[in-house]
């Protein structure tokens, strides 16, 4: 297929995939094609411009939860039908480096998910490619330094361009479906993080004393989570996509890193075995009961145990406001210190 023209949309939280989008564009431009690279952020206000028949449309989004994030998955549930045109998937994952070994991320059913979508809606898919750049998950490790950053982000600049390159000479190139058994076995992990953990993790964000409400995080937050009440608070629709961690001029935001390890301790230290002891002293948890009722007793925790996360979470955005308590907060996050570092995707 000769293309004429490429439309990429993305969504990039800390500069990864709109990086690897602006790679893939580069050797479009080259081939001296149209294109029209789309940032998908607060995507109500997007309009999506006519597709003739020799154009490839691209989606490049970073990997959330073994999965695409929610905006990119409801962008292209909402992106209209088109018969048989060709697409593009490629989504960024958390590439680290050990000594000189590159590992890569894992991808879960980022693909598969908006491939299945797609499919459904009537496109032919062409190329599904992982790029393995800087992870950004800051709520998990500390950020990756510089040199090992250039490293990573050079080598997946070349594989971006590549697989381009590839696509655009009429290729298919499908690297995603290489990594397929361990992407289906992260299935449950993505449907978990997906209806529970990233509900956990939005609200684990907190604003320090040192935030001086300049805005800047609100009016960039890609899905507008943020709000300004007496101080700072993250909504449930907040995607944890770190762009406002690592945006903040005054590194005000914080992973609430004690408060949200300790719910997860007086969780399975406390609660459950609490409620497993109710249960066994009912006489509901002992084996030989009927398998419904073991699957109640199984959400029924599941219940309790969300209630009191949302709970605690409301209790802390109250507490914030008292100067000790968000001091405390603040000195028992690992983020408030240097060796913890930030993420912001060079720009290349
Ligand atoms: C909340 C969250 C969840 C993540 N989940 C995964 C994951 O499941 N697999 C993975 O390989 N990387 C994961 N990552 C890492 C990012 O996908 C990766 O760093 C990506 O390149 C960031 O792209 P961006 O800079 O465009 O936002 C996660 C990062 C965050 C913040």
């Amino acid at each position: 297929m000769n293309f004429e023209q490429i439309i990429l949309y993305y969504f990039s939280g800390t500069g990864n995939a709109r990086n690897a989008a602006h790679w893939f564009m580069q050797v479009a431009e080259e081939k001296q094609l149209k294109t029209r690279l789309i940032n998908i952020d607060r995507f109500d206000q997007i309009e999506i411009p006519d597709t003739g028949k020799k154009t490839l449309i691209g989606f490049c989004s970073p990997t959330h939860g073994f999965n695409f994030p929610p905006i990119m998955l409801k962008f292209i549930l909402k992106f209209p039908r088109l018969k048989n045109a060709d697409v593009f998937i490629m989504n960024t994952r958390g590439g680290l480096k050990l000594s000189k070994l590159f590992l890569p991320g894992v991808s879960g059913i980022a693909q598969l998910l908006p491939a299945l979508i797609l499919l459904l809606k009537s496109y032919k898919i062409v190329g599904m490619q992982p790029l393995d750049l800087p992870s950004n998950w800051i709520f998990l490790h500390p950020g990756l330094k510089a040199k090992v950053v250039d490293s990573i982000t050079q080598r997946i600049k070349k594989i971006t361009k590549k697989f381009a390159t590839n696509l655009l000479e009429g290729k298919r190139k499908y690297k995603a479906l290489l990594s397929l058994p361990i992407d289906l076995a992260m299935i449950p992990i993505a449907f978990g993080y997906y209806f529970i953990g990233r509900f956990y993790l939005a609200k684990s964000l907190v604003a320090s004393s040192n935030c001086n409400s300049c805005m800047k995080c609100i009016n960039e937050c890609p899905v507008e989570a943020i709000k300004l009440k007496k101080q700072l608070f993250w909504s449930y629709k907040c995607e944890s996509c770190m762009r406002c961690l690592n945006n903040c001029p005054k590194q005000a935001i914080q992973v609430a890193h004690s408060f949200s390890i300790g719910l997860l301790l007086i969780n399975f230290l406390i609660l459950m075995p609490a409620i497993m002891f109710l249960f066994n002293d009912l006489g509901f948890d002992k084996s030989g009961n009927p398998l419904w009722l073991m699957i109640i007793l199984r959400i029924s925790k599941w219940i309790v145990f969300i209630s009191f996360v949302f709970l605690s979470y409301r209790m802390l955005n109250y507490l914030m406001r008292f100067k000790w308590i968000n001091k405390m907060v603040e000195f028992t996050s690992f983020s408030k210190y240097k060796f913890w570092r930030r993420y912001k995707a060079p720009h290349y």
